[in-house]
């Protein structure tokens, strides 16, 4: 067993953590998550307030053990926000706000409602922001990671945020997919991990099945950090940058953006039409660089357990031996 701050905070077994991804998260993944010992997450950002609260009594028909609900903050409407307080998760999962956002009131209010505050930050400052305003776990996410992105790499900005942010504990996002993971980020200084793509290639997901096989045949070499997608879907993230696969629909925009601009809506209708359909050329694919270190879909127990089993055999192992007297 690995045992960490993290696993007491949040009464879980395992210091695994799965990232709460609005398109790519729902009740049986983060219930088989929470299952196996880890905390599952769910994102919120592609629900209705009606559907949140549905997702939210499947989650507890599927596990009575802790969970949490991410809000990307920008996009947080109240009603939805109140929707994650009555349901009383154990964490509420914040990320990405606006610089004119009042992080305090947020974080109350989640306290208030008996949870434990998660603040997902890409840079030293953003994360002590959060830390300052409350948070009771920083998640340092590295550039390196699927989905939104800073431009901090993993390797110095996971010790950097551990220092800035002491006694806080820090998980480390971005990258990581295994038990070599997971010992680099406690060697960092993190307390835990917290994982995206990993767990998109699981049955669980609920993304379409050629997304999954996608990141099973990536090399982790393939990704780009763009704004297409976001500019395609008219959404502008604070500070953001997405990291996803470099495919048609990236190389058809790329250095065309003032044009994708202009017929944003249709290519963004498109882009969605693909992603339903599971066109992996031609939607948005979302993940980390970490997709290649996975080659196979496989259950979030089985990730979890053998994530679990390979870092304790590498500390007790080979690490271990290299200590001489
Ligand atoms: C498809 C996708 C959607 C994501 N959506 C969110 C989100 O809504 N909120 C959030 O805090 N993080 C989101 N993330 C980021 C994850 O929480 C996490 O930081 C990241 O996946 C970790 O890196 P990894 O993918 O290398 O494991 C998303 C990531 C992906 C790949």
């Amino acid at each position: 067993m690995i045992h960490t701050r993290i696993c007491e905070l949040l009464g879980i077994t395992h210091p695994i953590v799965l990232g709460g991804m609005g398109t790519a998260t729902s009740a049986p993944l983060v219930a088989a998550v929470s299952n196996s010992g880890g905390l599952g997450t769910l994102g919120t950002s592609s629900f209705r307030p009606d559907q949140l609260e549905s997702e939210v009594s499947a989650i507890r028909g599927r596990t009575d053990k802790p969970f949490g609900i991410n809000h990307l903050l920008f996009l947080t409407q109240d009603e939805m926000f109140r929707v994650t307080l009555r349901a009383r998760p154990a964490v509420v999962a914040f990320a990405w706000p606006r610089l004119d956002q009042d992080l305090r009131e947020y974080f109350s209010r989640a306290h208030d409602a008996g949870a434990k505050v998660m603040y997902m930050a890409g840079e030293v400052p953003l994360a002590v922001r959060g830390a300052e305003a409350g948070a009771d776990i920083i998640v340092a996410q590295g550039t390196e990671a699927g989905g939104h992105v800073g431009w901090m790499a993993s390797m110095p900005l996971v010790p950097m945020i551990v220092r800035a942010v002491a006694p806080l504990p820090v998980l480390a996002a971005g990258g990581i997919a295994d038990g070599r993971g997971l010992v680099a980020a406690l060697a960092l200084g993190a307390d835990g991990v917290l994982l995206g793509t990993r767990f998109m290639a699981t049955p669980e997901a609920p993304i379409h099945p050629n997304m999954k096989q996608a990141i099973v045949d990536s090399d982790g070499h393939d990704t780009v950090l763009t704004e297409i997608p976001d500019i395609a879907t008219g959404r502008v993230w604070p500070g953001a940058m997405a990291r996803a696969q470099r495919n048609k629909f990236i190389e058809r925009w790329a250095g065309r953006e003032w044009a994708l601009r202009q017929g944003a809506r249709e290519a963004g209708e498109a882009a969605l039409e693909a992603r339903r359909a599971g066109d992996v050329n031609n939607a948005p694919l979302y993940f980390g660089q970490d997709a290649g270190l996975i080659d196979s879909i496989k259950s979030p127990g089985e990730i979890i357990q053998t994530m679990v089993k390979e870092a304790e055999a590498i500390i007790t192992g080979p690490l271990q031996r290299l200590v001489t007297a």
